[in-house]
């Protein structure tokens, strides 16, 4: 596996460095949690603007916290509640330049400006929501949604069963 701390400064390199990153990563290994836990670390790693990255997972028809780096974080998310219960109801990634500007926005860490949700789908399925948060207002811009959209079907496509 290619170290992490070989991730280019540039912003636009580092993104393209991302995807045999992950496959690199995930090559091998079946553990869900394990390649989810890796997964939040890159993601840090990749995204410096951020103060939170890590996933909810859709389980019983909600969401729940899972493998993530940052400050302890909400547990629970109904669906349609907050950014991330929303990008995960509709099914689509949604940039939140100003989380005080966002309706119903779940303030899990007081100090958090910024937010991108970005929800894993296999086919039309639901699987889990990439959510990434950030101490500086609008953190994270189209390219950003473009990569972890990328990100997010590589993770879809690993062993969720
Ligand atoms: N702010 C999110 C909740 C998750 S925490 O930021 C980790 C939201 O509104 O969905």
């Amino acid at each position: 596996m290619q170290a992490v701390s070989s991730l280019s400064a540039d912003r636009a390199t580092r993104y393209r460095e991302l995807g045999p990153m992950f496959a690199a990563l995930f090559h091998g290994e079946p553990d869900l949690v394990a390649n989810l836990a890796n997964a939040a670390a890159l993601l840090r790693e990749a995204l410096p603007q951020a103060s939170w990255t890590g996933f909810y997972l859709f389980k019983d028809g909600g969401l729940v916290l899972g493998p993530f780096q940052g400050k302890v974080a909400c547990v629970r998310i109904a669906l349609g509640r907050g950014v991330c219960g929303t990008a995960a109801a509709e099914r689509r990634t949604i940039i939140v330049p100003d989380v005080e500007a966002f309706p119903g926005h779940i303030a899990c860490d007081a100090g958090s400006r910024s937010e991108i949700v970005v929800p894993i789908l296999a086919g039309g399925r639901l699987l889990a929501v990439i959510d990434v948060d950030s101490y500086e207002p609008a953190a994270f811009d189209e390219e950003d949604a473009r990569t972890l959209e990328a990100v997010a079907a590589q993770i879809a496509a690993l062993d969720w069963d």
